[in-house]
């Protein structure tokens, strides 16, 4: 078989990726380790940057999230049981859309069975080949045969463990990394979120984050240590705890009730650097990792998806490589802007082992100039919102 652009993975960089490309007549052939459903069932944050939400909608993936999702124009944060909002339309003159990540990707698997694209779901063994020349491909096996597609890009949408990446050479790909001494455990349960919007809170007992899907359906999230046992968390003890963490009067409105999903999740920021080689490009999680503090990693993975998209329509459009050569360096500038970020909003919301009184007073000061500060807020909201592409 021969395409255009071979895209790994078809999580929501693939077949966003895979979707524009359609749009404008490039084809691609989408490859996935998993099935439809796996990849559906998996629960990821819930907080589109307005340019995603534009992206989204500007390609004709906006109509469910515009009836099903919440714009929220603020977000609430908190220190030792007291909160303050930051109101960012009247600071930034922007908003968010609260809609989740497992319903985008549902929308966009919706998107490409009306366009009948192929996406091969379950394939094994992908080895990558010739990415420095024009005559790259790739071999797969799926259900015991050997497959070969020819490719002019190939697209490594394949997350933070897939193939892609590791097809790099080591002596060319530099690695950033920082791994926090702890992770979150969150929680889905099927009662009214606590508030109308987001509450990130700070306390000495941890971080603690009260989100939402819907009417009905919360996300909440306590720090803990990655090592805990999901036993040592039944539902009782977890709702205790995240009422201490959070604002006073949050904490006597919180409704709760039996969890529906429960996991325990590491946070780390990595980047990888460059994210072109030859004619393979790293998109979205493959390339880099966000803790999700600030609810960027889907977001970063959508601007990386409209560069590249950019890059290759001006390619077969205009015969053009400038984008091409481009790609690595613009994405990338996007991708630590909001590394910085969460990185910052992680490390001032989060108890640290062995953190002293004097980090602990800074941390304080550090919330209570963003509660006082009409720069600091305008800071946060416009980092929050999204940085343009
Ligand atoms: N071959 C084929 N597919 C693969 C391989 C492989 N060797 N390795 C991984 N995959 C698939 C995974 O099964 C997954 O469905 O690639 C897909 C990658 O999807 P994501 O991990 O969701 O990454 P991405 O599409 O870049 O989305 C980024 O989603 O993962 C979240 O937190 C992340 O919000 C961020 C966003
Ligand atoms: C979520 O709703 O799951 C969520 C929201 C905001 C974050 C992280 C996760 O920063």
């Amino acid at each position: 078989m021969r395409t255009q652009v071979a895209i790994i993975g078809g999580g929501p960089s693939g077949l966003l990726l895979s979707h524009l490309l359609d749009q404008v007549g490039i084809d691609s052939v989408i490859l996935e380790k998993k099935s439809r459903n796996h990849v559906l069932s998996r629960v990821r944050a819930g907080v589109l940057e307005w340019g995603t939400v534009e992206m989204l909608r500007n390609s004709g993936l906006g109509s469910r999230m515009d009836k099903e999702g919440f714009i929220h124009k603020g977000t609430y944060l908190s220190s030792q049981n007291k909160g303050f909002r930051v109101d960012f339309q009247k600071l930034v003159k922007n908003k968010v859309m609260v809609y989740g990540q497992t319903e985008v990707t549902a929308d966009l698997y919706a998107a490409s069975d009306k366009r009948s694209r192929v996406i091969i779901h379950d394939v094994e063994n992908i080895t990558i080949h010739n990415v420095q020349t024009e005559s790259g491909y790739l071999i797969y096996h799926k259900d015991g045969t050997e497959y070969r597609i020819d490719w002019d890009f190939l697209a490594g949408c394949d997350g933070f463990h897939g193939v892609s990446r590791k097809s790099i050479p080591v002596n060319i790909l530099k690695e950033y990394e920082r791994v926090y001494p702890f992770g979150w455990l969150g929680v889905l349960s099927e009662t009214p979120p606590v508030s109308d919007e987001l509450i990130y809170a700070n306390h000495s007992r941890g971080f603690a984050l009260c989100s939402m899907r819907n009417k009905n359906l919360s996300r909440y999230y306590i720090q803990a240590p990655v090592s805990d046992s999901l036993d040592k968390w039944d539902d009782k003890t977890f709702w205790d705890e995240l009422k201490k963490r959070i604002p006073e009067e949050a904490a006597d409105n919180l409704v709760t009730g039996k969890s529906i999903e429960k996991s325990i999740a590491p946070l780390r920021s990595f980047v990888a650097n460059p994210m072109r080689w030859g004619r393979l490009f790293l998109v979205g999680d493959a390339a880099h990792i966000v803790p999700p503090t600030g609810a960027k990693g889907l977001n970063l993975a959508v601007s990386d998806v409209h560069y590249l998209f950019e890059a290759l329509k001006l390619y077969y459009l205009e015969k053009s490589v400038e984008g091409i050569n481009r790609y690595s360096e613009k994405a990338s500038e996007r991708v630590w802007k909001a590394v910085r970020f969460s990185w910052w909003m992680t490390t001032q919301l989060h108890r640290f082992p062995n953190q002293t009184k004097f980090d602990q007073q800074i941390q304080e000061s550090e919330l209570k100039y963003l509660e006082e500060s009409n720069a600091a807020q305008a800071v946060f909201a416009e980092n929050y919102v999204g940085l343009p592409y």
